[in-house]
């Protein structure tokens, strides 16, 4: 030891202890240590950690060597080393579930300058996009594929993240959900209030489709929106593209979202509108592009005194699969698609999912269906003809007819021609003139008799 060490020693302990009493004892430290000579760049920091603009240098310094500035090294070191230096002021973090790694480690300096910064407040290096910053340490890619989030892409990270530590994996601010939906409040309200909550929504967070900082879809989606349905609705994708008759509404850019919503809906399966509104809002129109375009449902419905059971109930999903179907028009059961088909089991499936499935089985009953004269199964006698078995179209609407029983009154088609029915119902029985055969009577109570 120099003794001259001790005397420069003494006389800054003197000093200070004088100093210390004094009413301006901060501005006199400044003005020790930060003088228009030295260290004049302390002196006007814009935003100063408060210990430096109070002049207390010592609180993180201490000289050790008798000389300053030395010659050689340096004459001064800090007080404590890492974290330490600044816990002398500060809480310590640590407490929390997670803890960001630099803070762990004591490495405050790798985000804070001690003594302030020209740029903004909380001794950091900008005053409002951190982006720099962070991705000193973390790849920046995350924050820079084709659709950025807006406090991301703006480098507000803290809106989401603390720096230091929280109480949620991800150093996230607060539960996943609930950050996400701080900001958006709409899907707040939609998740208080909707009656049909998606259950990915409900039970994952937010997350499990979207990216928080960019993302390579768009609306912030980790993937195309047909993907991200996909990872857990494999079923219904594969499903539909193996259908030998596939949806054209499901291969438009919206993709599923054509009808799904994605957080919540008034509506059951998360349909966008009521069921058939979805279905109408394309199936009320008549140009597709087909050489023969489909029916226009809106007016095959509108107006009709008789609605097939489910279209009174609101569906059509309950005939049609809306993701496709190996059967003729997406329905959801066998059904032949010509005119003629004579009945085999299994062949017309479809409406005996609903209905009676002896309908077609037996030449004569007295239970089975309505469609009789006498015993006379008129229904067996015209579908399971083995020849000539008219399918149901040939007397039935699908929809909705004004004839009672669903009876078709233009027709089916035949060729070019439609074939009318002319049904007349009596109570107990009733009567067709169609285009294929003279009017005809049947008669459950009294059977006419055919051979006369
Ligand atoms: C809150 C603690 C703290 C206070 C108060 C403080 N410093 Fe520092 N200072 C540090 C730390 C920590 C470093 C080391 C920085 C590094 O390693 O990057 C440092 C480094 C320095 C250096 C080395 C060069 C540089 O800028 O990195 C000088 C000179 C210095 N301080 C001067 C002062 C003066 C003069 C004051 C009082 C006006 C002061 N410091 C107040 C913590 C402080
Ligand atoms: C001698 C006491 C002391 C030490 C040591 C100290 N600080 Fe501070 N620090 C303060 C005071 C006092 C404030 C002002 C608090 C306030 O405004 O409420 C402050 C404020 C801050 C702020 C907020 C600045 C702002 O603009 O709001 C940050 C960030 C900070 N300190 C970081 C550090 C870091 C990092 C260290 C260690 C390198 C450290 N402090 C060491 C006393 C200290
Ligand atoms: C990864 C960067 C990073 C590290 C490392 C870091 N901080 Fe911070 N710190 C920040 C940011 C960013 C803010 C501003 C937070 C805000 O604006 O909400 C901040 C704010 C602060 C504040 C002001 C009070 C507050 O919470 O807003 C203090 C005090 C502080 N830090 C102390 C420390 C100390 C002590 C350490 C080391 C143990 C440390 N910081 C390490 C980034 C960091
Ligand atoms: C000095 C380097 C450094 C800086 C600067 C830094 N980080 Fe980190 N950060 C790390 C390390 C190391 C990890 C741990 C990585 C790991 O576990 O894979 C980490 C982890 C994280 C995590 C994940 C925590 C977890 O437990 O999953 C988040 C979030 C994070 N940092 C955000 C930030 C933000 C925001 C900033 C800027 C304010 C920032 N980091 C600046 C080094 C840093
Ligand atoms: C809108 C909120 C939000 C903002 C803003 C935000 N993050 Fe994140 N960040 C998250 C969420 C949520 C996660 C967790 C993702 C998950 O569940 O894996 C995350 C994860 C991270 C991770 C860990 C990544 C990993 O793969 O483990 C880092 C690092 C990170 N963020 C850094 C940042 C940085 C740096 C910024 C600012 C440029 C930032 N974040 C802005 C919400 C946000
Ligand atoms: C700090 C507020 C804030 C937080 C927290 C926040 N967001 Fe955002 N988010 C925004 C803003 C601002 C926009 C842009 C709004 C606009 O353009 O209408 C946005 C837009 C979005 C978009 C639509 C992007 C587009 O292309 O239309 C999605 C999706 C999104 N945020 C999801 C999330 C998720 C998921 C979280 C939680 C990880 C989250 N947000 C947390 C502020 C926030
Ligand atoms: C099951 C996947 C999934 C989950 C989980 C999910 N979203 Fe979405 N989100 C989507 C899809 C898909 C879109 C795009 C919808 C569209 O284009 O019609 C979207 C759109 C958005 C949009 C922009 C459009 C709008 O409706 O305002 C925001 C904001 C949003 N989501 C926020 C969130 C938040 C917040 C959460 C968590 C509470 C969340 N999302 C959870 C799939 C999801
Ligand atoms: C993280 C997994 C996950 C993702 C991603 C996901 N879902 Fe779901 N979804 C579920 C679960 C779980 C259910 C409930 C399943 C059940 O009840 O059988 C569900 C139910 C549904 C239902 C039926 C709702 C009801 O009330 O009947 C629909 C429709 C649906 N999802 C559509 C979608 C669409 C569209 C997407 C893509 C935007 C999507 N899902 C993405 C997990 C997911
Ligand atoms: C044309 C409109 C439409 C499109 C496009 C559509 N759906 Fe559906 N989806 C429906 C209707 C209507 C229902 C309810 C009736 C039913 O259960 O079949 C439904 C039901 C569902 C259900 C719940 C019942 C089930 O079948 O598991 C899931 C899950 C679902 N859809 C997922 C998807 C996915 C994933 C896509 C995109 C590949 C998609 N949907 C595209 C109309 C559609
Ligand atoms: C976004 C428009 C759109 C919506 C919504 C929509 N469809 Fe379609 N649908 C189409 C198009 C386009 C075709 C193919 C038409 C063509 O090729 O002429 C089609 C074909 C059909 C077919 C005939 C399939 C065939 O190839 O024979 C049926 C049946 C059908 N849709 C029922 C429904 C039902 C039921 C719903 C409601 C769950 C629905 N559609 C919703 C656009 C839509
Ligand atoms: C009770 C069962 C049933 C319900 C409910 C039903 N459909 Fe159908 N639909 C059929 C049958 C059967 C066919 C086939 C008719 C044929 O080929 O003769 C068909 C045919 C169609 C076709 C093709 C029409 C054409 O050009 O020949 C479309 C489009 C269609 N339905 C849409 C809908 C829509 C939209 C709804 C709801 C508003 C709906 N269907 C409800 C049974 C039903
Ligand atoms: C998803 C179930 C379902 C399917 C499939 C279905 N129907 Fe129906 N049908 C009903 C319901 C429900 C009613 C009304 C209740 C009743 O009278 O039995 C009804 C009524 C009828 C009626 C009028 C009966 C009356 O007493 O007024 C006829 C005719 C009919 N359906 C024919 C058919 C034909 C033909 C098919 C096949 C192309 C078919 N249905 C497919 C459910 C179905
Ligand atoms: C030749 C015309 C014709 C054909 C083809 C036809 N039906 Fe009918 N169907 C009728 C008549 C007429 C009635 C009304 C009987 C009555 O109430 O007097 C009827 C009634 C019904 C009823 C009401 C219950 C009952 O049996 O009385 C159902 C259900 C039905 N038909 C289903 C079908 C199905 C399914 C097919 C095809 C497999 C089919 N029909 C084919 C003429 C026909």
């Amino acid at each position: 030891m120099k003794p001259d060490f001790y005397f420069v020693r003494g006389l800054i302990l003197g000093c200070f202890m004088v100093v210390a009493c004094l009413p301006f004892s901060a501005v006199a430290m400044v003005e020790s240590c930060s003088t228009a000579d030295c260290h004049a760049d302390l002196n006007d920091i814009e935003f100063s950690h408060m210990p430096v603009a109070d002049g207390d240098c010592t609180a993180c310094h201490e000289q050790v060597t008798e000389q300053h500035p030395a010659q050689t090294g340096s004459s001064f070191q800090l007080v404590e080393a890492g974290a330490k230096l600044c816990y002398q002021c500060h809480d310590k973090y640590g407490r929390k579930l997670t803890v960001h790694a630099p803070v762990a480690e004591g490495d405050c300096l790798s985000c804070h300058d001690p003594h302030g910064s020209n740029q903004g407040p909380k001794l950091l290096p900008t005053d409002h996009d951190l982006t720099a910053l962070c991705s000193n340490c973390h790849d920046s890619a995350m924050f820079t594929e084709a659709f950025g989030h807006g406090p991301a892409v703006a480098g507000a990270c803290t809106q989401c993240h603390n720096p230091h530590e929280a109480n949620q994996l991800g150093l996230l601010a607060k539960a996943p959900q609930q950050l996400c939906t701080g900001c958006h409040a709409d899907i707040a309200e939609g998740l208080a209030n909707a009656p049909i909550i998606h259950t990915a929504v409900k039970d994952s967070s937010c997350t499990a489709c979207h990216n928080p900082h960019s993302a390579p879809a768009a609306k912030l989606l980790s993937q195309e929106i047909e993907a991200v349905c996909m990872e857990c609705h494999g079923d219904v994708g594969r499903k539909a593209k193996k259908a030998k008759v596939k949806h054209a509404a499901l291969y438009r850019p919206e993709k599923c979202s054509t009808c799904h919503a994605a957080h919540f809906s008034q509506h059951a399966a998360l349909l966008a509108q009521p069921e058939q509104d979805v279905c109408l809002s394309c199936h009320g129109q008549d140009d597709y592009s087909r050489s023969k375009p489909l029916k226009n449902i809106a007016k095959d419905i509108a107006g009709k005194s008789h609605l097939h059971g489910p279209l009174q109930d609101g569906q059509c999903s309950a005939c049609h699969d809306p993701h496709g179907s190996d059967n003729t028009r997406m329905l959801t059961g066998p059904y032949p698609a010509s005119f003629y088909h004579p009945y085999t089991t299994g062949c017309y499936d479809f409406c005996l999912q609903c209905h009676d499935k002896n309908l077609l089985r037996f030449e004569q009953t007295t239970i089975y269906t309505d469609f009789r004269n006498g015993k006379q199964n008129l229904h067996y006698l015209h579908v399971a003809n083995k020849y000539k078995g008219r399918s149901c179209r040939a007397c039935h609407e699908p929809h909705a007819a004004n004839l009672e029983k669903l009876m078709s009154e233009e027709g089916a088609d035949f060729g070019d021609w439609k074939i009318p029915t002319r049904f007349v119902k009596t109570a107990t029985g009733g009567s067709c003139s169609p285009g294929c055969h003279q009017t005809f009577e049947y008669d459950r109570e009294n059977p006419v008799d055919y051979q006369k």
